[in-house]
């Protein structure tokens, strides 16, 4: 699949590719940003093998693991994935969504309009489903704050839904944070 430009004010996305695996690997294994994610085993090999097997779901159209990076110097500074596509209703997760030091102040949030408006404006999902650690207050704030809902939970988590309808609703609100 080849996307539109998905360029923000501060930010881009561009899709993972196998030489992005020392960049990731680091990322995943730094204690500053791991503490909620799900471990990453192995080496820096395992995580380009990894990525080899994604570049495949990638190619059926069933994931996207994008970089985001900085538009003023094109460092990488994060990640972002969608997976999990769902049919009736159509839905997405996504997560992976790390963000490093060299972040901008609003590349989070850009970050998920433009994974939200890429889902609800060309992919025609109408929901996202994702879950949230019940400990990861920060985040959870985040969804909150956009509109998402909790659905469910259990000890570990927080599930969440968030609506095409929602989004749409909030544009005229993000649009700064979406043009450049
Ligand atoms: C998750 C992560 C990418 C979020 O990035 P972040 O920069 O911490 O996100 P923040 O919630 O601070 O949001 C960034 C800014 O956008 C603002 N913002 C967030 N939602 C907003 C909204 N709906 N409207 C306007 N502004 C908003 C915040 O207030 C914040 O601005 P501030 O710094 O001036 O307060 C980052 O914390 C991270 O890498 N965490 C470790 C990994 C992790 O836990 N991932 C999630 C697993 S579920």
């Amino acid at each position: 699949m080849k996307f539109e430009k998905l360029s923000a004010k501060t930010i881009n996305l561009r899709l993972v590719e196998p030489s992005d695996a020392d960049f990731i690997y680091s990322l995943r294994n730094d204690e500053l940003f791991n503490k909620h994610l799900s471990l990453t085993s192995g080496v820096v090999g395992d995580q380009k093998k990894w990525i080899e097997k994604y570049k495949e779901r990638e190619a059926e159209g069933k994931e996207y693991y994008f970089i985001i990076q900085r538009l003023d110097n094109n460092h990488s500074i994060g990640t972002i994935r969608m997976y999990d596509f769902k049919d009736n209703p159509a839905s997405f997760c996504w997560g992976s969504w790390i963000l490093n030091k060299d972040k901008t102040n609003s590349a989070a949030l850009e970050s998920a309009l433009l994974i939200y408006n890429l889902a609800f404006k060309s992919l025609s999902f109408e929901q996202s489903h994702f879950d949230v650690r019940v400990n990861n207050e920060k985040v959870i704030g985040f969804h909150k704050k956009m509109g998402a809902e909790i659905v469910s939970e259990n000890d570990l988590d927080y599930f969440f839904i968030y609506r095409k309808d929602v989004f749409l609703s909030s544009m005229a609100k993000f649009n700064k944070f979406l043009v450049g």
